[in-house]
């Protein structure tokens, strides 16, 4: 922001403002409307105010007819502790020791706990002080003290840490090419689930090979990429098909996976008995109707799968994508019109959470959307605000979805995994649910790497993360993508790409760290008292088979357990 000239009202600094932009000038922040009221000016972390000094009669001055005060929420809505800027540029000048000038004024400075980190320029020597005129008002004064150079110019803004984006390490995926341990096993090492989403529509589920088969072998959980939706398990009033939901949860069973539902609330694929768009009430329901609607359903389908279906996304994509409401309402989130929350209200949320819950006490409920995964963005923030205030309300909520239908260039990894650790602090999973990554520029030499080490970062945050137990992509190949520009891990031969490498690799490096725990050299000398195998759910056997826990007692009671795959 820049200019001389006035600026009413309550303003949030979280870039720079440059008085007169590049001439010199005064900045007002006053309200002309009325002497009496005041204005709000608060600055945000490393919101940096830049002076410009021509001589002790000519430089920038901003001057608030009002409160001064500092926050120290981010644009990105995260906390920090890192101070605002007041910048001294020097246009061509000559200046005298003592030369004094008054950068800033404000009637009210709020707090003490915070000042300005002042950046100089590469000349003389100076202090700056904050002071109080007679009248009381807040002054920050810098001087010339000497006109020899003092160094004070050679820190500059965000000197000590680089936070930029350097690039992905680069993985090496060459060993896995040749590694036909599925994705499965080593989530299974790492206790961690590697899903994706099946379509029982799409190929025949009795298979053991073809898309069927990738499906089965590679992946330890699996959803429906339409099956469970209202549309396809209700499509007339109180009639349930359970047709296409019933092949992804027989798949499941056949390769020993578990299923995750998608989705009881939502506001696309409803059936036309419901609404024509998912949005008008073109029946003409009451609220009371649509809440026993909903109720209906969930019931019949949750009760249906009771004990089968490990966890479910009670509601999906309940956001309006513009959130521009968190700006100035921190704690703000606003949801997108739908048959749902424009004829009930926002408690549909809540009473369809509890539905599920009563309708099958063990299945894990989780809120899932898009447009969420990075720590900064309004809609970001909205869907924090949103879960806050379904735990506040007591709602039986597992946790949150980030869908991730990423393109290329999109990731940003630092972010996400700040978004992710965030709901760790309030005690929720946070899930990645329908990854694909779009390739921006399908033609460039370089893509598809690109999109093997955009998958392979991803996979990281998803191993480094506790909280993050799960993570799903959304279908297996290409050619049979909801979007173009081949985003999944194989191609439209189902031949593996290096997404699907690189995502191998991850886990593979991950479980080996596991598995291989290093034996004190000193045992070696010792002979071996009793080896125990131990199946995955902790019951002894003496037939293993597939991953077990091994555990080798040495005649000195040293007891080794390591995992092993028979
Ligand atoms: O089953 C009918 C078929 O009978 C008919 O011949 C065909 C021709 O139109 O349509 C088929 O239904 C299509 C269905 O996919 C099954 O292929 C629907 O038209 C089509 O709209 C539907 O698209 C699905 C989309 O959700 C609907 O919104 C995509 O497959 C599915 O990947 C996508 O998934 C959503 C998640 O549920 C929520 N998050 C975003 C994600 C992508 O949009």
């Amino acid at each position: 922001m820049g200019g001389n000239g006035s600026v009413a009202s309550a303003t949030e600094v979280y870039g720079s403002i440059k008085p007169a932009n590049d001439s010199l000038g005064t900045l007002y922040f006053t309200d002309y409307q009325s002497d009496a009221s005041q204005v709000n000016v608060t600055l945000h972390p490393e919101s940096n105010i830049i002076c410009q000094i021509s001589s002790a009669n000519n430089y920038d001055k901003v001057q608030i007819d009002g409160l001064l005060s500092y926050s120290n929420r981010t644009e990105d809505f995260d906390t920090s502790e890192k101070m605002p800027y007041l910048s001294i540029e020097l246009t061509d000048t000559m200046l005298t020791v003592n030369d004094e000038f008054v950068l800033l004024t404000a009637t009210e400075k709020s707090g003490t706990d915070w000042g300005f980190n002042i950046i100089y320029p590469k000349a003389y020597t100076w202090v700056t002080e904050e002071r109080q005129d007679s009248s009381g008002s807040y002054m920050v004064v810098a001087k010339v003290t000497s006109l020899d150079y003092s160094g004070q110019g050679d820190i500059e803004i965000g000197g000590d840490e680089d936070n930029t984006f350097q690039g992905y390490p680069n993985d090496d995926w060459s060993y896995d090419i040749t590694d036909n341990t599925p994705l499965r096993t080593y989530a299974d090492i790492l206790g961690k689930k590697i899903g994706v989403a099946a379509a029982s529509y799409r190929y025949d589920c009795s298979r053991n090979d073809g898309e069927t088969g990738l499906v089965g072998n590679q992946f330890n959980i699996i959803v429906g990429e339409n099956e469970m939706k209202f549309d396809a398990t209700e499509p007339n009033k109180n009639s349930f098909n359970y047709g296409g939901s019933d092949a992804i949860v027989w798949v499941a069973s056949r390769f020993n996976q578990e299923v995750r539902g998608h989705t009881l609330a939502w506001h696309s694929q409803v059936p036309e008995w419901v609404s024509q768009d998912g949005k008008k009430n073109n029946h003409n329901y009451t609220r009371q109707e649509l809440l026993s609607i909903l109720k209906n359903h969930i019931f019949n389908v949750v009760g249906k799968y009771k004990g089968k279906i490990v966890e479910w996304d009670v509601c999906n994509e309940v956001l309006d994508d513009d959130q521009s409401i968190v700006r100035t309402n921190p704690d703000a989130y606003k949801l997108r019109p739908s048959i749902w929350a424009t004829y009930i209200g926002e408690d549909f949320i809540d009473s369809a959470f509890v539905w599920a819950h009563q309708a099958d006490p063990q299945a894990k409920l989780y809120i899932n959307d898009y447009g969420v995964e990075f720590m900064g963005g309004t809609k970001s923030e909205a869907y924090y605000n949103l879960v806050k205030r379904l735990i506040k309300s007591g709602i039986p909520i597992e946790g949150c979805g980030l869908q991730c239908h990423l393109t290329t260039g999109e990731l940003d990894t630092l972010k996400l995994e700040k978004n992710i650790k965030r709901y760790a602090e309030i005690g929720m999973k946070c899930i990645i649910t329908e990854l694909d990554i779009a390739l921006a520029n399908p033609y460039s030499t370089d893509a598809l790497e690109r999109q093997a080490k955009e998958y392979g970062a991803i996979t990281r945050v998803f191993l480094r993360n506790d909280n993050c137990p799960t993570m799903l992509i959304w279908g297996i190949s290409d050619n049979h993508s909801w979007r173009q520009n081949q985003p999944l891990l194989y191609n439209s031969s189902l031949k593996p790409k290096p997404a699907y490498y690189n995502v191998h690799a991850q886990l593979r490096i991950a479980a080996n760290r596991v598995t291989s725990v290093e034996k004190p050299s000193s045992l070696d000398e010792l002979s071996i008292k009793e080896i125990r195998f131990y199946n995955m759910t902790g019951q002894l056997t003496t037939n293993p088979s597939g991953l077990v826990i091994k555990q080798t007692i040495y005649t000195n009671g040293t007891v080794i357990t390591t995992k092993e795959i028979k």
